[in-house]
């Protein structure tokens, strides 16, 4: 196991009400003025931000609001927000929706103490060495950036989607989660959630580094588990407690619980990242395209946890043949994606039974490097060939 500090400092305040304590929470954290950022409506619909604003109104916290966040945030929507926080000056930033909310409240927490553009942070041109401090509403168990440092933006000029990761600076002082609070989600974001948290978990999973048994476990069983509660919401989207399950996993997929002391491989996001820059795809629904082509790939060229996964979540038994097994367990999460989700699992699929790889590809690598240095080593013409196994 290889030497690591955790700092996750958030307030996890779960179970159903909830979000009535949100005004409280502001208070406890330090806000006196809040920007309050939300998405396309739903939480209007639903009456979840009325809530919020009487709980804040009911601790004498003033607030504006910045609405409209879409899914795949775009950095337009972080340059309104900083207009919007230079005249308001909040004390703090207060997302209540998804990933893309959530993120597009992280960009502009860092970005309103720099006088540069807050671009810059995303491309590695500087770095934040302060930010607003931030609460959180969630209502989709998802992105998992509700305990994540982490944000990830859009650049309409470029189409370069990428993340920042400052878990010093930007993860969140409490998350509110009320798993009620999700069942408004259409089958297909409730699906595209669960996928997109198993992929972060199997981010982590494929990992070189020898004797890391806590972090493997603790993925096996979460993959175990998820599996199960998503079988249950999928029949019965009111089923309180798989919501609930489902809910806490997509945060601890992502809070970096089960990735400590161990080398990482976040290329099969990345190059999903490119999918939705350019093709603006749900990112869970992108992700169930590519992650199966990337374990198929896996099973060839260095298939040893693909096999372990194989062994000890999807059934398969132990032939004494890795790159066997690895591909058997891939053909058996794909079909489970396929089958119980409802997700696509092909470009086709997905919408795009034409995609650009080359373009994608290439952006891609002037991204990441010319290798991609993780659980393998992906040069381009790797990278293509996983793009092109997702085709069919
Ligand atoms: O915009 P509204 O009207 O709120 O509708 C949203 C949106 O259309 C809807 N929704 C959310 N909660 C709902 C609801 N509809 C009904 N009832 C509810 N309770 O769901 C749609 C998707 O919302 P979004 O915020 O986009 O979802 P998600 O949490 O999946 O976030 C996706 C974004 O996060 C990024 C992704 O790349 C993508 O841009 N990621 C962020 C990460 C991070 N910060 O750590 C890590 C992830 O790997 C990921 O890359
Ligand atoms: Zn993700």
């Amino acid at each position: 196991m290889n030497n690591f500090t955790f700092y996750s400092p958030t307030e996890f305040v779960f179970g159903r009400g909830t979000e009535s304590q949100t005004g409280e929470l502001c208070k406890r954290y330090g806000a006196t003025r809040v920007m309050i950022v939300y998405g396309g409506g739903s939480v209007v619909r639903s009456g979840l931000l009325e809530k919020v604003k009487e709980s804040l109104q009911a601790q004498g916290i003033s607030f504006c609001e910045l609405p409209g966040v879409h899914p795949n945030p775009i950095d337009t929507k972080v340059y309104e927000g900083l207009e919007l926080a230079k005249s308001f000056q909040p004390d703090f930033m207060l997302p209540v929706g998804g990933g893309s909310t959530i993120d597009t409240a992280k960009a502009i927490a860092a970005g309103y103490y720099y006088e540069g553009d807050f671009w810059d942070f995303y491309i590695g041109k500087a770095k934040p060495v302060k930010a607003l401090p931030l609460g959180v509403v969630l209502t989709i168990p998802a992105a998992g950036s509700e305990g994540s440092g982490n944000t990830v933006i859009t650049n309409t000029r470029t189409h370069v989607k990428n993340g920042l990761r400052m878990p010093m600076l930007l993860r969140p002082k409490f998350a509110v989660m009320n798993p009620e609070l999700t069942m408004t989600l259409p089958a297909w974001q409730t699906a595209s959630g669960i996928s997109d948290m198993m992929a972060h978990i199997l981010e982590r999973y494929l990992s070189n580094t020898p004797e890391v048994q806590i972090g493997d476990r603790l993925a096996e069983g979460m993959l175990l588990a998820i599996m199960e509660m998503a079988e249950r919401v999928m029949k019965d989207p009111m089923d309180y407690d798989a919501r609930a399950n489902i809910m806490w996993c997509g945060t601890i997929a992502h809070n970096d619980t089960c990735s400590l002391g161990r080398q990482e491989d976040w290329f099969s996001h990345a190059m999903e990242h490119e999918i939705s820059a350019e093709y603006d795809v749900t990112h869970g629904a992108g992700l169930a395209v590519i992650f199966p082509a990337f374990l198929q790939y896996a099973s060839t060229h260095n298939p040893h946890k693909v096999a372990q996964l194989a062994h000890r979540v999807l059934g398969v038994a132990d032939s004494g043949n890795p790159s066997h097994d690895a591909l058997q367990g891939t053909m058996v999460l794909k079909t489970w994606l396929h089958d119980v989700l409802h997700m696509p699992v092909t470009f086709a699929q997905l919408g795009i039974p034409s995609p650009d790889l080359e373009l994608m590809n290439t952006r891609l690598h002037k991204l990441k490097g010319e290798i991609l240095n993780g659980y393998m080593q992906l040069d381009a013409a790797a990278t293509l060939e996983i793009y092109k196994l997702a085709l069919d």
